[in-house]
C-alpha cells in the first residue's frame, strides 16, 4: 500500500465543497490515514511549496495557500500518488477532464482546488511536513 499526501486548498475549503471531495475519495476506495483542518501561515506555505520558490508564481501561489485555512491529509491505496493525481486532474481546471476534481471544484490554475504528491520522495517529504508518525496509526 502506498501513501500520498494531499490537501482541499483554501479556495474548495471555502466553497465548502470539502465534504463532496471526501465523499469522491471514500468511493474511489482510498483510505483516509490522516485528516486535518489547518490555516498555514505564509512561511509554512513557502517552507511546503519550496521546490517552486524560482518560479514566477511562488508569490502567488504561497499568498494563495496562505488565505485561508485547508485540510491536509494523508491517503493510502494501491497507487495512491498516481490514483489521487488523476482523480485531481490537470494543474488548470479548464484542461481537466471531466469528472475529474479540479474540473468541477477548481477556478482557476492558481486556485485549483486541490493538492497531490507528485513522487514518492515528495510525498514522503510533504506527509512529515504536516504529520507526526503519531497522526498516521
Ligand atoms: P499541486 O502541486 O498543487 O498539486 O499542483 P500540480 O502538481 O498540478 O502543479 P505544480 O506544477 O506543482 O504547481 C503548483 C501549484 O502552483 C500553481 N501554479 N500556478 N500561474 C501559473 O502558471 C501556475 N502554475 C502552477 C497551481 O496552483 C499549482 O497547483
Ligand atoms: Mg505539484
Amino acid at each position: 500500500m502506498e501513501k500520498t499526501f494531499a490537501i482541499i486548498k483554501p479556495d474548495a475549503f471555502a466553497a465548502g465543497y470539502a465534504g463532496k471531495i471526501l465523499a469522491r475519495i471514500y468511493e474511489e476506495g482510498f483510505k483516509v490515514v490522516g485528516i486535518k483542518k489547518l490555516y498555514m501561515s505564509k512561511v509554512e506555505a513557502e517552507g511546503f511549496y519550496y521546490v517552486h520558490k524560482a518560479r514566477p508564481f511562488f508569490g502567488e501561489l504561497t499568498e494563495f495557500m496562505s488565505s485561508g485555512p485547508c485540510i491536509v491529509m494523508v491517503l493510502e491505496a494501491e497507487g495512491a500518488i498516481k490514483k489521487w493525481r488523476d482523480l485531481m486532474g490537470a494543474t488548470n481546471p479548464a484542461d481537466a477532464a471531466e469528472g475529474t476534481l479540479r474540473r468541477e471544484f477548481g477556478g482557476s490554475v492558481g486556485e485549483n482546488a486541490t493538492h497531490g504528491s507528485d513522487a514518492p520522495e515528495t510525498a514522503a517529504f510533504e506527509i512529515g511536513y504536516f504529520f507526526s508518525g503519531l497522526e498516521l496509526l
